[in-house]
C-alpha cells in the first residue's frame, strides 16, 4: 500500500466520543469519508444522532450512542455495541472534553473535579475498555487510540490553568499508554493531538470567558490576540484537526506511536 491508499479506512470501525458537533462530528465525517464504519457517541444523544444521519446521507455507515464518558457503565455498553452492531473496534478517538476558565485564585473545587473527570478519567476509561477489545493478545485485531489534548497542555495562558492541567495529564497518559500497550504486544498504537484555537462552541465560549474574566474587552479583541500569536493568520477549522486524526488512525501512520501532533497554526512554536 502506498500514497493516498494508505489513508483509506475501508473495513475499519472507529468510535469518536463527543461526536455531536465541533471537532468530533468533523473527525467522524473524515473517517467515514475514508471508508470507516463510525460509532458516534455523545452525552448529547440527539446531536450524535444528527451527526450520524449526516454521514449516512453522504453514503457512509454510522451508528450513534448516548454516552456519558465519565460513566464506566456507559463505556461497557458502547464498546460492546461497537462489537455487536459494527463488528469490532479498530480506532478510538477520545475527543469529548469540557473547558472551564477561571483565575487560579478563584477556582471552585467542583469545577476542578468536573474537568478532571471528563478530560482525564474518561479518556483513561476509554483506553481501558477499548484496549481490552482491540488487543491481539485478547483475540482482537490491534488498533489505534487517539487522545485529543490541547495546545493548553504546551503553553500557559491567563485563566486556563485548570483546563491546561487536565490536558497536560492526558499528554502524559498518552505516552505511558503508548509504551505499555506496545511493550505488552497488544498491537495498539496510541498518539495524541494538540489543537490550537478552533471556532467551535468551546472555542467561542473560551473567547467569551476571557471577556468575563476582564482579560479582553470583547470577543473580537480576544480572537485578535490569539490570531496575532499564531504564525499562520487564519482561524483553525475542525477539518484541520480531522485531517490529523485521519493520518494517525490510518495505516499511513503505521510506524507512529507515542507521538504528539500539534495542529495550532504555529501558536505554540512562536
Ligand atoms: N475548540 C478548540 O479550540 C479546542 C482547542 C484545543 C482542544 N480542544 C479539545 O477538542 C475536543 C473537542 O472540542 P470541541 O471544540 O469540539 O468542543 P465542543 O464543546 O464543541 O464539543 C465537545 C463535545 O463533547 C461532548 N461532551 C461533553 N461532556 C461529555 C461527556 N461527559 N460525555 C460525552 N460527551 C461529552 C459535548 O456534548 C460536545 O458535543 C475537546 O477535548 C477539547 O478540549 C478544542
Amino acid at each position: 500500500m502506498s500514497g493516498l491508499d494508505s489513508f483509506r479506512m475501508d473495513g475499519k470501525v472507529a468510535l469518536v466520543t463527543g461526536a455531536a458537533g465541533g471537532l468530533g462530528s468533523a473527525i467522524a465525517r473524515a473517517l467515514a469519508d475514508a471508508g470507516a464504519s463510525l460509532a458516534l457517541s455523545d452525552i448529547d444523544a440527539d446531536g450524535a444522532r444528527r451527526a450520524a444521519e449526516e454521514i449516512r446521507r453522504r453514503g457512509g455507515r454510522a451508528e450513534h450512542f448516548h454516552h456519558d464518558v465519565t460513566s464506566e457503565q456507559d463505556w461497557h455498553q458502547v464498546i460492546a455495541a461497537c462489537g455487536a452492531t459494527l463488528g469490532g473496534l479498530d480506532v478510538l478517538v477520545n475527543n469529548a472534553g469540557i473547558e472551564t476558565s477561571g483565575l487560579l485564585t478563584e477556582f471552585a473545587l467542583v469545577d476542578l473535579q468536573r474537568l478532571q473527570s471528563v478530560n482525564v478519567e474518561a479518556a483513561l476509561l476509554g483506553c481501558k475498555h477499548a484496549a481490552r477489545l482491540m488487543s491481539v493478545k485478547e483475540g482482537g485485531r490491534g488498533g489505534v487510540i487517539i487522545n485529543i489534548s490541547s495546545a493548553a497542555a504546551l503553553g500557559g495562558a491567563v485563566g486556563m490553568s485548570a483546563y491546561g492541567a487536565t490536558k497536560g495529564a492526558l499528554r502524559a497518559f498518552s505516552r505511558h499508554a503508548a509504551v505499555e500497550l506496545a511493550r505488552l504486544g497488544t498491537g495498539i498504537r496510541v498518539n495524541s493531538i494538540y489543537p490550537g484555537f478552533i471556532g467551535t462552541a468551546m472555542g467561542l465560549n473560551n473567547l467569551d470567558e476571557m471577556v468575563a474574566l476582564g482579560v479582553q474587552p470583547d470577543r473580537e479583541a480576544a480572537e485578535a490576540v490569539i490570531l496575532g500569536m499564531q504564525l499562520l493568520p487564519e482561524r483553525g477549522e475542525p477539518r484541520d484537526v480531522a485531517a490529523g486524526v485521519l493520518y494517525l488512525a490510518s495505516d499511513a501512520s503505521r510506524w507512529v506511536t507515542g507521538t504528539e501532533l500539534v495542529i495550532d497554526g504555529g501558536l505554540t512554536a512562536a
